[in-house]
């Protein structure tokens, strides 16, 4: 389950790797924390770790998107970006392995903006909205160059964020009016340097220039209105907006699921068109595997299982015991809230110790202070 690094404790199991901002792995899957390790992460400005919690049930064989296989076409994203290559067979092989990887069914649950350093926050982020989009296309039935022309567009969608400085980019605070005007611009300078890439498909170059545009005309930059958008950039959009405001930001905490479904539901011909949130919707739970949910019966649990095709109602393991509440079934109980972050620690922390936390993993990173 996902905590932020605020609430971390010694003991502490990691269910997910951790990486750093070269994407270098600075804690592996079922590193044990000690405290050197807790202060580490915040220092390498991690926000938020996966880690395992107080329950039996291990989601480790569920048939997810590995998190070695987004780290890998992060790298070739930044790589792609930094050495300024004018050709797209990179690009484009990494997303043709990402379409097989959904094809094959695999979830797309998860999500690279979690478990790295807020520091290559745009690469991660890209590589999440590439996995959604590409999971939205199949849900419409795209045939595979359609999906590949998507999967280039929305991996590449905040390309002109090179061209934008670097104190705006990462500016922990509100934009000035005239910082938000420059940083509104990226959409064209992505759209020019894209444009000048050998390979580059106008479905691909539009998802660039558009995936800011928004169905009542509020967006940018253009304005454009309903059906004036392209269905491609709308997939980019909606997929772009979920994965942000579902991520920790240093000056922002992540909306939890539940909220950012609603959120998407609420948009639909507001925002995005409706058919295009529909199909989101079927790519994105409010209650993922591994939430700690508070029942309307006062039980408390966490989410084992999800039921296809009734979002509110997964199957609930219930703490402290071996019961299992099907919501599909129990229609009089339904989920109240999430737990608070800090109950979280404090029901992980109640557990033992594992026995290997005798030999700790360290974060081993210079210029770090332990
Ligand atoms: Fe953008």
């Amino acid at each position: 389950m996902k905590l932020s690094t605020s609430y971390l404790l010694p003991g502490m199991r990691l269910a997910r790797p951790v990486y750093g901002q070269n994407g270098e792995l600075l804690l592996g899957r079922d590193a044990v924390l000690t405290l050197r390790n807790i202060v580490s992460l915040q220092r390498c400005r991690v926000l938020s770790v996966d880690i395992k919690g107080p329950f039996g049930f291990d989601d480790e064989e569920r048939n997810v998107i590995e998190d070695e296989m987004r780290l890998g076409v992060m790298n070739v994203v930044h790589e792609w970006t930094l050495k300024n290559e004018n050709k797209l067979e990179h690009i484009a092989g990494t997303v043709e392995v990402i379409i097989d990887e959904i094809l094959s069914g695999k979830e797309v649950a998860g999500g690279l903006t979690q478990i790295c350093s807020a520091d290559i926050y745009t690469y991660a982020h890209s590589v999440d909205v590439c996995i959604l989009s590409l999971s939205v296309g199949v849900k419409l039935g795209y045939a595979r160059p359609k999906l590949l022309r998507l999967g280039i567009g929305s991996l590449l969608h905040d390309l002109g964020k090179t061209k934008i400085p670097a104190e705006i980019l990462n500016k922990p605070g509100e934009l000035t009016p005239d910082e938000f005007n420059e940083m509104k611009k990226h959409p064209e300078y992505g759209h020019q340097i894209f444009q000048k890439t050998r390979g580059f498909s106008s479905q691909s170059a539009s998802i660039i220039l558009c995936h800011h545009e928004r169905y009542d005309g509020t967006g940018y930059p253009r304005g454009l209105k309903g059906d004036k958008i392209s269905e491609m950039s709308v997939i980019c959009a909606v997929s772009d907006v979920y994965n942000a405001i579902t991520t920790d930001r240093v000056y922002r905490d992540a909306l939890p699921p539940h909220e950012a479904y609603e959120m998407v539901m609420a948009s639909g011909n507001l925002l995005f068109n409706f058919k295009v949130v529909k199909a989101f919707l079927k790519c994105v739970t409010p209650y993922p595997v591994g939430s700690m949910v508070r029942l309307s019966n006062n039980v408390t649990g966490c989410v084992c299982r999800l039921n296809q095709g009734i979002p509110y109602r997964p199957v609930v393991k219930v703490l402290d015991s071996e019961e299992e509440i099907d919501l599909q079934n129990e229609r009089s109980i339904v989920i109240t809230g999430l737990i608070h972050p800090e109950e979280i620690s404090e029901l992980v922390a109640k557990e033992d110790v594992p026995a290997d936390c005798i030999v700790p993993h360290e974060i081993m990173l210079p210029g770090v202070v332990s």
